[in-house]
């Protein structure tokens, strides 16, 4: 379907503006409960983006290095099942590298990238715009955890979601599954959807990908107090924490903490929080997935899959899947 509203290399910059009033009393509610926990989206401020830039890179964190790998063998397969006129819409899309492997190869009229973090996705969008000069780019800044509607503007075209780097993972089963029925509602029927999903592998090597020699993803983690201090006005002590990464071979699923190295009271506003020594606050889960469980999920998300490209250790699978 094409429109003829359609103009080449367009830009425009939507802000649905993602309600960061409420991360006060998210933040809060979560280090109130029982076992204390922090939403990963609350890891990307500008500083937390540039650090998982930077873990990207790590020779420990194969993630990034296996999808691309995937685009590699098999761009042209995907460029051959994404038809004309589409408008890819990416969620979490960061530094939009990986857009910009797919453009090697698929060809697309519109890019949809959908991100928290305000600046940096307008300055990735801004270089993307400038590097394809054909493309038109409407940047998004939405939380994609929220029900949201795309832009008028996406209604011309077909949409392809793109939701790369098993980002997928950070949800745990059953907010999985909301999560991937409402981006089939926010697609539309026939849509379809490019997800990346890492695959269940020897302990020893996922938990290395989260918990690096250089220690960069500490950093990352502990950057996550910083933003808290600086966005809340909290005053968590830095150093007072330490970083922690575990598989949890039940779940499936590597465990982000941050353990505190004594009992302290922290301040966030009128609020007192105490930790005791060694508490610890759960930030991340990456759940990881065999193919069939991986399958189940799509599907009771209203998915089919159709196709499932992977590299050669079968490491990372990239799953075309179609909203039914
Ligand atoms: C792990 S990075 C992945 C970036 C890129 N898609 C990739 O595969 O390399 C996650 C990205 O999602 C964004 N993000 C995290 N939670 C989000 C949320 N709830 N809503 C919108 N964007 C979010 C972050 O700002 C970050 O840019």
């Amino acid at each position: 379907m094409t429109s003829n509203k359609m103009v080449l290399g367009d830009y425009q910059f939507f802000d649905l503006k993602p309600a960061r009033q409420d991360m006060h009393q998210e933040i809060v509610a979560g280090l109130r409960a029982q076992e204390k926990r922090i939403a990963p989206k609350y890891f990307y401020d500008e500083q937390g983006s540039a650090l998982f830039e930077s873990i990207t890179e790590l020779p420990e964190y194969y993630l990034t290095r296996t999808e691309m790998n995937v685009f590699d063998r098999y761009g042209d397969d995907i460029a051959a099942v994404i038809g004309d006129g589409t408008c890819v819409v990416e969620y979490g899309s960061g530094s939009s590298q990986k857009i910009r492997k797919l453009l090697e190869t698929v060809h697309m009229e519109a890019y949809m990238p959908v991100d928290i973090s305000k600046d940096h996705l307008r300055n990735n969008a801004r270089a993307l715009h400038r590097d394809f000069p054909g493309l038109s780019v409407y940047p998004i800044c939405a939380d994609f955890t929220q029900p949201f509607e795309l832009p008028e503007i996406a209604n011309g075209w077909n949409r392809v979601g793109f939701f790369p780097g098993s980002s997928i993972g950070n949800f745990d089963p059953a907010d999985a599954v909301t999560f991937l029925s409402n981006i089939a509602r926010n697609l539309g029927p026939g849509a379809q959807l490019i997800i990346g999903v890492d695959r269940k592998k020897a302990p020893e090597i996922l938990e290395a990908a989260y918990d690096d020699s250089q220690g960069i993803t500490a950093e990352f983690n502990l950057n996550l107090l910083k933003h808290l201090n600086d966005a809340l006005g909290a005053n968590f002590a830095i150093d007072e924490f330490t970083h922690e990464a575990v598989y949890n071979e039940d779940l499936g699923c590597v465990q982000m903490y941050l353990r505190s190295r004594k009992a302290q009271q922290v301040t966030l506003g009128t609020e007192i929080v105490e930790f005791a020594r060694d508490e610890t606050i759960h930030t991340e889960n990456s759940y990881k997935y065999h193919l069939e469980e991986f399958q189940a999920l799509a599907e009771s998300a209203g998915f089919a899959v159709r196709s499932v490209w992977t590299d050669e250790r079968n490491w990372f699978a990239v799953v075309l899947l179609e909203v039914q």
